[in-house]
């Protein structure tokens, strides 16, 4: 089966108003010649609404860092996915390794997120990782393997097509130390294992796992080249439209 890969950039707390439109604009016109790729951006909430105003119609889709798991109440400061629909929004980031660590989310939490996000016609990433401590003590699969089931432990079968797993092992977030290319399909591989016996041979085929944590332009084809690593969500190389591209174009070369 050949699946589309797919690529997303994650601002996180980063970018201005304008630098948000010029940075997203960039990336459309970078992204147009790469078409085999699909290609997203996670600028922060308050940028979402124009961004997807001025990406109307281009390559480049918008997605939301997180979100709230119900659809309105008196939850200050919350996001529900409803309110990320009506901005333009078609997908959200769910449990990234900084909401679990930062902000304490967890699991159930995280599959409530997930649920929510598909309630609202949105399509998720789930994002799973173990930490270098874990890694360490041979835990990787057990660490990854719960997030995966649990993540998606109120996902409808129908619906798991929808979904994007975003493995992104902690240790490689944001440190430039990326999981080698055989590491990465190590666990993509176990992934995939996991959504053939929760959904059947197709649906484990055909869902897209992304790799995430310190992806560059300099090491995308080669992480890109591995047979379960269908494409990348990109930190602090989404910041820059150029390396960014390039992600996208390494991503095109195994589409
Ligand atoms: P990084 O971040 O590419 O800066 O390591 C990846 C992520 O957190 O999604």
């Amino acid at each position: 089966m050949t699946r589309r890969p797919f690529v997303c950039g994650n601002w996180k707390m980063h970018t201005g108003s304008q630098t948000a439109v010029s940075l997203a604009l960039d990336v459309s016109e970078g992204a147009a010649a790469h078409s085999a790729v699909e290609v997203a951006i996670a600028p922060p909430f308050p940028w979402l609404e124009n961004v997807a105003r001025r990406l109307r119609d281009g390559p480049v889709s918008v997605a939301a860092q997180n979100c709230h798991f119900e659809e309105k109440g008196a939850f200050t400061g919350e996001v529900s996915p409803g309110m990320l629909r009506d901005a333009g929004c078609t997908h959200v980031i769910v449990g990234h390794s900084e909401r679990r660590t930062l902000f304490g989310e967890d699991d159930s939490l995280v599959s409530r997120k997930v649920a929510a996000v598909l309630a609202a016609s949105l399509r998720p990433i789930l994002c799973v990782g173990e930490t270098l401590e874990e890694r360490e003590a041979g835990s990787t699969m057990d660490v990854v393997g719960r997030q995966v089931q649990k993540g998606l432990g109120k996902v409808e079968l129908v619906e798991l097509p929808l979904v994007t797993i975003a493995y992104e092992p902690v240790w490689a977030i944001g440190t430039g130390r990326t999981a080698t290319p055989e590491q990465a399909q190590e666990v993509h591989a176990a992934i995939r294992e996991i959504i053939c016996s929760l959904g059947g041979e197709d649906a484990g085929s055909s869902m897209r796992i992304q790799y995430g944590g310190s992806v560059k332009a300099a090491n995308a084809r080669e992480l890109m080249s591995m047979k379960d690593v269908d494409g990348a969500l990109v930190g602090g190389a989404s910041l820059d439209a150029f390396e960014f591209t390039e992600i996208i174009a390494a991503a095109a070369e195994n589409a």
